[in-house]
């Protein structure tokens, strides 16, 4: 018998993007006609395999009751915390009266708007038979180096280092644990170091190069150009 299990959608958007150096919070600024976060919603809703997804709010976030996604049918408003793995898991929390510990959750960057439905399943396929689940990623192009004060220490084997990108894909109960157990550390910054700390060793399934962080103001052009991109790539699929 296949074991049936539901998936939910976690996207962490409580962060203030100080590096934007912008008048609000990065997944507020406009991109081709919505802002970063209308983006990055409507594409986990598109994939059409979520049963909610969890967004985690800032308390003094007076931009979020302003769209129209905020009252959403399938979108469930959380508090932010003080570090992105505590938003992942007031998000988790805000869920636990309707997930099972089986079900799989994908956890999202706010400021991740060009994510596509194709990395979303890619994802999915790949890992839903896995016991522990994994993350999208990329592969280093660039060679790496140890660098203290402003010198070069060591080059690093680039062969073994992968860029961990989000959406990352955990079991809801393992994940919820894991993220309580290290509740406070300030070396978790994604999802699966929480696993790993637990002496787990999360999977990586390549994603594409265009799922870009908005972090700094030049990011939001290059996130214009990559969806033009994407658009005339869906409209030569369906000529
Ligand atoms: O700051 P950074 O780009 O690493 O943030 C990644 C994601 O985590 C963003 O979508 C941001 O809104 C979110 N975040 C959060 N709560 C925080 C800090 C960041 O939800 N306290």
């Amino acid at each position: 018998m296949t074991e049936s299990v539901n998936f939910w959608a976690v996207v962490p958007a409580a962060g203030v993007g100080k590096r934007m150096q912008a008048d609000r919070p990065k997944q507020y600024l406009p991109l081709a006609g919505k802002t970063v976060l209308e983006h990055t919603l409507n594409c986990l809703l598109q994939a059409d395999v979520f049963s909610a997804l969890a967004v985690a709010i800032s308390k003094e976030d007076p931009y979020w009751p302003e769209l129209d996604c905020s009252r959403h049918e399938h979108i469930i408003t959380a508090a932010g915390g003080q570090e992105r793995a505590d938003s992942v898991l007031s998000a988790l929390k805000s869920l636990s009266a309707q997930a099972a510990d089986n079900d799989w959750v994908l956890v999202h960057d706010a400021a991740r708007p060009c994510l596509t439905v194709a990395d979303i399943r890619q994802l999915i396929n790949t890992l839903q038979q896995d016991e522990v689940g994994g993350i999208l990623a990329l592969p280093s192009h660039d060679t790496l180096k140890n660098v203290a004060a402003d010198s070069i220490t060591q080059t690093i084997d680039r062969s073994v280092i992968w860029r961990a990108l989000t959406p990352q894909m955990f079991r809801y109960g393992m994940l919820k644990q894991a993220l309580q157990a290290a509740e406070g550390n300030p070396a978790i910054t994604d999802e699966a170091s929480a696993l790993e700390m637990q002496g787990l060793q999360p999977k990586i399934v390549e994603g594409r190069p265009d799922n870009i962080k908005i972090t700094r103001p030049e990011d939001l052009a290059l996130a214009q150009f990559y969806m033009k991109q994407q658009a005339q790539q869906r409209e030569q699929q369906n000529d």
